[in-house]
Formats: structure tokens, sequence, C-alpha cells
């Protein structure tokens, strides 16, 4: 009995065990082992992952390599012709951390910009309808009321804690991005949800297979 006792606390330990820099197992998996674009998350079958809620970073994970890597991969994802999304969060390429990127539409130049342990701190104005769809729901869109300006605080790249406050479709963006943070997605909140005929089209043959390492 003793010896099952120390047997079950050690596969406790090895299954809580994480590395030095504070990322799981399978976050180091993820991140390691996908290629630059990396395979985004689809409803229902990736649902474990898209509906848990996400973590903050720790000081060991945000002064990681393993960090760096995935916010390039993170932009390469997103930039690429065939997500070509304005927003993605951790837990739609398998990291249930509080990490969003977001284009900037309210910057010159539509910088897409990564925020990390990023919190939506209040809703400004009256929400207003808006069509959105999302990467990890396709060929779906859908019509959600947003508030017209967000108050939100996080972290930059480097770690500088920020708060600021967003208006215009840059705040639909945060909202719609936070909300993937806890496990929300958009049809959640739709007044209308229908198939968007160009992106299925355009879908059409789209490989949506996990990669054959992507075992939980
Ligand atoms: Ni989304």
């Amino acid at each position: 009995m003793k010896n099952l006792l120390k047997i079950a606390c050690f596969l406790a330990l090895a299954t809580a065990c994480t590395s030095r820099s504070g990322w799981s197992q399978w976050e180091e998996t993820v991140i390691d082992r996908s290629d630059s674009v990396m395979y985004v998350a689809v409803m229902p079958s990736d649902s474990a992952i898209l509906r848990a809620s996400s973590t903050d970073l720790g000081p060991a994970e945000l002064a990681s390599a393993q960090l760096q890597a995935l916010l390039a991969k993170m932009y390469r994802t997103l930039t690429d012709p065939s997500q070509d999304g304005v927003g993605i969060a951790a837990p739609q390429v398998g990291i249930n951390r509080r990490i969003v990127m977001v284009m900037r539409y309210d910057k010159p130049g539509r910088p897409i910009e990564p925020y990390l342990n990023i919190k939506v701190d209040s809703l400004i104005g009256t929400p207003v309808p808006g069509p959105e769809g999302c990467l990890s729901v396709p060929p779906y869109r859908g019509v959600v009321r947003r508030a017209p300006k967000v108050q939100i605080s996080y972290l930059q790249a480097d770690g500088t804690p920020v708060t600021e406050q967003v208006e215009g479709y840059s705040a639909v963006i945060f909202q719609h991005e936070c909300d993937h943070l806890d496990g929300i997605l958009y049809t959640d909140r739709a007044d209308t949800v229908y198939v968007n005929e160009a992106w299925a089209a355009e879908r059409e043959g789209f490989d949506y297979a996990r990669p054959e390492w992507w075992k939980r």
C-alpha cells in the first residue's frame, strides 16, 4: 500500500513537472514542434483547448526563449495567407496562456502587436452590432454587439506594464481575443451566426488535420 502511494505521488509529480522555463511539457512540445505557421485549433474537435481558461505567464516564461519563439510563430500564423486574420489568441494554437496578438487599426500602418497577461479592465459605451468571424470557427460569421471602447492592461513583449484605452475596430478585436482566454467564442455572444460562403469556397479542400504529435 505504501509503495502504491509512493508510485501515485511520483506520477502526480511527474505530470505536474515543468521545466525551468516554466512552460509545461505540452506547451514546450507545441512551441518546439509547430511549423512557423502553426496548427490552428478548430471547433468542435479542439473544444477542450478552446473552452479552457488561460493562465498568466510567470517570470520564468516571460524571460524564456520559448516565449519569443511562440510570438514569432503566432505572428507568422496570423499573417499567413491561409489564415489572414486580424487577431489571434494563444489557446487557438494550443497554449492556454493569456497571450493575444491584435492588428491595431487605430495605429498608422496597422501593426500587429503581442499582448501578454492581458485583461479587459472595463467596457466603455453602448454596445454596437458588427460582423465577426474566428479562425477557430470556420466557415461561419456572425453579428455580435461589442463595446466601442475598452480599457486594457497588459505587459508588452519586453515586460513593460501598460494600461490604455482603445477605440473602434481594434477595441472589438481585443474583446474577441480576450474572450478566447476565458474559453468564450464569439458564437456564444452573437445575435446571428451564418455560413460565410466566400470563406467556405476559399477553404474548400483545406486540411484541418492536427499534426501527428498533437496528442494530449
Ligand atoms: Ni477568434
